[in-house]
């Protein structure tokens, strides 16, 4: 396979506000990908950047008292830090006011400039005379010049639908200082967007465009591409355009270019060739990950801009759908807008990882976060299927087989199933089919579940003449979770680096061709928790909060305790000493019968050697009296004696599950004798 070298970007976060799940999709679809590219072997960058500049940046400054270039660095640092929490791996994380972004800014400027794509003209627009700047549409209220409602923004109404000028709303006023602002004139700097309509149109061809996407453009070229207006008058955060005092490049202008200044600074840190990756014929591939929102940036001004600067143009923009929570857009009110920090003050990241892996496709489509619907998958798929394979076969390694894989491997077959998909799932994740990659290592994951349910290593081991055979069985499991987890190390890197450490192996992508035997592996620590949906609820809790918005009830984002999706949580702590006084005995099933008039009971006799104890046990939807006389379970022996309805229960019998007809009282193992302490 060739090398291939790669550079990939997701759209740069301004620098103004939180990280929030919505920015993360991003994030964590184009960090899977780079994962993804670097454990093929490929020479894969990924890089990114704050949004430094614009009106907005420059007045949330001011409100703080801060310089803007203090407010940039200080968002900076946390957006970058709540990358790194999410496991988001850039090889560069930058900023556009910056020495790189600068320099290039202006190269591509003054080359756009004197190959005479570069236009001036003046135009009139409002302007606040009392903070004597030009106000940008969204800062601009009044009345809708079509319906007369009031209080509408500068260039849409939400209550007619009305697109229109600021210039054209009745009685405007200045958000920003409260003033009406007045007509003034100033010379702007365009960017000659239609001389590029051909290439544009060709680029577009590229079979590698989303059709969406194509579309969407399709229908822009129709309604006839505009000159694109780069300047902004001063007061602006941002670059002064070079030999026009006064005139500062619009944010929009350099936020794209961050891109390359961000590879820039990469390139000197690590010595890379930038022109490698950047001259017009490179053979090198650039990508860049965006929402919907900003496809038109991305996919006409910036390939223009490359074009008439004489650089590359990106290989492809993949472009993704909108986060929504709980079915609906994100709400501050509802604590459904949930930033990146207090997600993490909560909940593990590789949840969040998996769940958006399990449903990102190529496409453009929104991808709606619903809480019942990530605990459960993450429960199910991550703890109960994958990790549990793990979990039952570890131990006896660990205990009877000293820590060593047999030298055998039983099933040949089945390992070469699971290997045969490995090329499969490689191409989903290169075509970015994140969720089918998922769904068929899911696939596999039941059928390793199945082949170790079948050999039941648990009984085996219970046999003296099957050791070896046990032996086997548990090394085909470990195997087998471990061909999983190479195919899910993108996704989940934290899981991958602990299993590693439990292989005492290293994974690439090439792992999953490779079986271990004769191998010794370490002990097995639980690799990841269930999901605790209180932990959910106090998340969305903690987003009203810290958004200090109105405490309502908010029923669509909770999730309901009763489910029984929702696990229970780890209560309050016990000291040694409360745990010291439960007496837990085991205890044989000398008599099980129907409770009339209880629909959940069944009453026990339990034999605890010498001692009978009456238990009324609420297991009746999972089990029959007669399938429980004569099996051993564990009790707690010193209950107070509890007088019920029926008669006096005299203690409490051990079962774990989810309720219903999926509870398991404890069985202990032959050779345990009633009355036995159980420790
Ligand atoms: N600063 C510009 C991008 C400049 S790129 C040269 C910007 N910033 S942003 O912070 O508003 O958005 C950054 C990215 O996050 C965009 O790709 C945007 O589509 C994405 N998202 C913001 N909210 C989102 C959701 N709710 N869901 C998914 N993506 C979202 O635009
Ligand atoms: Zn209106």
């Amino acid at each position: 396979m060739t090398k291939r070298k790669i550079l990939i970007t997701s759209a740069l976060p301004y620098a103004n506000g939180s990280i929030h799940l919505g920015h993360l999709l991003e994030h964590i679809q184009t960090d899977i990908w780079a994962r993804f590219q670097k454990l093929r072997g490929h020479e894969c960058y990924a890089v990114c950047a704050d949004d430094a500049h614009g009106t907005p940046v420059m007045l949330k400054a001011q409100e703080l008292g801060i310089t803007p270039e203090e407010m940039v660095a200080q968002t900076c640092a946390e957006h970058n830090q709540d990358f790194i929490d999410f496991n988001v791996n850039y090889d560069q994380y930058h900023v556009t006011h910056s020495e790189e972004n600068k320099a290039l800014s202006e190269l591509i400027y003054n080359r756009l400039n004197d190959a005479g794509h570069i236009k001036k003209r003046t135009i009139t627009q409002l302007f606040d005379p009392e903070k004597e700047m030009f106000l940008p549409d969204r800062f601009v209220k009044g009345t809708c010049p079509k319906c007369g409602s009031e209080d509408q923004n500068g260039d849409n109404c939400d209550s007619c639908s009305a697109t229109y000028s600021p210039t054209d709303l009745k009685n405007p006023r200045s958000v920003v200082s409260g003033a009406t602002p007045v007509l003034k004139d100033s010379e702007h700097y365009f960017f000659d967007l239609p001389a590029f309509e051909g290439m544009l149109k060709e680029w577009l061809q590229s079979d590698s465009i989303q059709p969406e996407i194509a579309n969407k453009l399709q229908e822009w070229f129709e309604s006839g591409l505009q000159q694109w207006d780069i300047s902004r008058d001063a007061p602006y955060f941002g670059f002064e355009i070079p030999n026009a005092p006064g005139k500062f490049f619009y944010v929009w202008l350099d936020a794209p270019i961050g891109y390359m200044a961000s590879f820039k600074k990469l390139c000197d840190r690590l010595e890379l060739d930038f022109d490698e990756y950047w001259k017009p014929d490179s053979t090198a591939e650039v990508y860049h990950n965006i929402g919907k929102d900003i496809t038109y940036f991305h996919c006409l001004f910036w390939p223009a801009m490359l074009e008439g600067a004489k650089f590359r143009k990106p290989n492809n923009v993949f472009v993704h759908g909108f986060v929504t929570v709980n079915g609906a857009k994100m709400s501050k009110s509802r604590g459904t807008f949930i930033k990146a920090r207090t997600y993490l003050e909560h909940l593990n990241p590789e949840y969040l990882r998996y769940y958006f892996a399990a449903k990102l496709s190529s496409g453009v489509t929104d991808i709606d976060l619903n809480f019942e619907d990530f605990i459960q998958r993450v429960n199910s798929d991550l703890v109960g299927k994958v990790v549990n394979i793990a979990s039952r076969c570890a131990s006896f390694i660990t205990k009877k087989f000293d820590g060593k894989l047999s030298s055998n491997i039983l099933e040949p077959e089945l390992i070469k199933a699971f290997q045969d998909k490995g090329e499969e799932i490689a191409q989903h994740y290169e075509a970015r089919e994140y969720s089918r990659a998922i769904r068929e290592i899911m696939a596999l994951a039941d059928k390793a579940n199945q082949y170790i349910d079948a050999q039941a290593p648990w009984v085996l081991i219970k046999d003296q003449d099957k050791q070896a055979l046990t032996h086997d069985v548990c090394t085909m499991g470990i195997n087998l979770f471990r061909i999983l987890v190479s195919y899910l190390k993108p996704v989940v890197p934290t899981l991958a680096e602990q299993s590693e450490a439990f292989f005492n192996d290293q994974l690439t992508w090439d792992s999953y061709k490779t079986v271990l035997t004769d191998h010794s592996i370490n002990k097995f620590k639980a690799l990841l928790q269930r999901v605790d949906a209180d932990k959910v609820n106090a998340m969305v809790e903690a987003s009203k909060e810290s958004l200090a918005q109105t405490n309502k009830e908010t029923p669509e984002a909770k999730i309901d305790e009763n489910s029984p999706l929702a696990s229970d949580p780890i209560s309050e702590t016990i000291s040694f000493d409360d745990f010291a006084k439960i007496d837990l005995r085991i205890a044989k099933i000398a008599k099980a019968e129907h409770v009339e008039g209880a629909d959940k009971l069944i009453k026990l006799q339990l034999d605890l050697g010498g001692e009978t104890k009456q238990v009324f046990a609420g297991i009746k939807a999972a089990y029959q009296p007669e399938d429980l006389e004569g099996k051993l379970t564990v009790m707690v022996a010193n209950l107070a004696p509890r007088k019920m309805r029926f008669g006096l229960s005299e203690g409490m019998v051990l079962a774990a599950g989810p309720g219903g007809s999926d509870l398991y009282i404890l069985n202990p193992e032959d050779g345990a004798q009633p009355g036995m302490r159980v420790k």
